[in-house]
């Protein structure tokens, strides 16, 4: 059983990702960190409300995260692929408005449970903010899975950066710079974790789980993204489910050790570099880029957690 904090911003993946995570028997979710990202920081903690309360997971508590970048600038959100609300064409019931816990709750947390792992599939905000703001928190935590970064393959928000680091450079630097036993998911591997209409078909055929009732409806409008975006695509790539699912069966990739730097300024802003050349050396941390994934075992654990899902909570 791992014992997760996830930082999410959701967005259309991330919410799946809550779902995964929530419905996955080996996962036990003990609070989830809504920041800005994908959608405002206000809009992320309604629709992680919607989530929990489909779930019947209410006494999960929703840590209020960052409401904008390190740099100060206001954050650019992605309606046209995670929707006007971040659900795709899905709005939170208007009787659902997210509590937030303050986050120093998430300090005494860390504190009262051992064998923690911090999942974080947004910008990198809130996650440099605890490591800055609590002396020597991060020690407490088992390890980090992030998802970000695009190493030798092109970005998706510019030429070389990929979203999560983009969204926040300077976070994204601190955390690769300073925290240990770090795994980080790039687009390397996300990008390759897609999953079709009829895979989500087939999953709820299986499950009448309220969560999964909903998620034809936001899975139909991302893959209608992604086909804008990647012309031939059968499907839409689930980066932050992924990185779970990775979590969870870290078996299913291949990683490799090597420090990784984050450009903060530039036109390259939000590039991640690591040094691939054959006579490189390992990172002195431990500090792993996964760069190989087993997508038929992604494929059979999504639809494993997402369809043995029990009915109603
Ligand atoms: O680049 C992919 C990442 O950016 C995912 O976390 C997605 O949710 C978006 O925020
Ligand atoms: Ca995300």
């Amino acid at each position: 059983m791992k014992n997760i904090i996830l930082f999410a911003d959701p967005g259309i993946d991330d919410s799946i990702a809550i779902m995964y995570a929530l419905l996955n028997p080996d996962i036990r979710v003990l609070a989830i960190v809504s920041s800005y990202g994908n959608t405002s920081k206000e809009q992320a903690t309604d629709n992680i409300a919607y989530l929990l309360k489909l779930a019947g997971r209410e006494d999960i508590p929703i840590i209020g995260g960052t409401n904008s970048p390190s740099s100060g600038e206001i954050p650019t959100y992605y309606p046209e692929i995670h929707g006007q609300e971040g659900l795709g064409p899905i709005r939170p019931p208007e009787s659902i408005s997210g509590e937030l816990t303050n986050f120093s709750e998430l300090y005494k947390i860390i504190k009262d449970q051992d064998n923690i792992t911090i999942v974080d599939v947004g910008r990198n905000t809130s996650l440099a903010a605890l490591h800055l703001l609590g002396e020597n928190i991060v020690e407490e935590i088992k390890e980090f899975y992030i998802m970000g970064g695009a190493f030798l393959v092109p970005g998706n928000v510019t030429p070389s950066a990929e979203a999560n680091f983009y969204g926040d450079p300077i976070a994204s630097q601190v955390v690769v710079r300073d925290l240990n036993n770090l795994y980080v998911v790039p687009l390397n591997v996300s990008n390759k974790a897609i999953i079709t209409m009829d895979q989500i078909r087939y999953i709820q055929q299986m499950s009448d789980n309220p969560l999964i009732e909903i998620m034809d409806e936001v899975m139909e409008y991302y893959i209608d993204a992604y086909k804008k975006l990647v012309p031939g695509i059968n499907g839409a790539p689930l980066h932050d489910v992924v990185t779970l699912s990775l979590m969870a069966n870290p078996e299913m990739g291949k990683s490799i050790r090597r420090e990784i730097n984050i450009l903060t300024t530039g036109t390259g802003m939000g590039t991640s570099i690591a040094d691939f050349r054959p006579s490189s050396k390992p990172a002195e941390k431990n500090i792993n880029i996964f760069l190989e994934l087993d997508y038929p075992m992604f494929v059979e654990d999504f639809i494993n957690v997402m369809g043995k899902a029990d009915g109603k909570p």
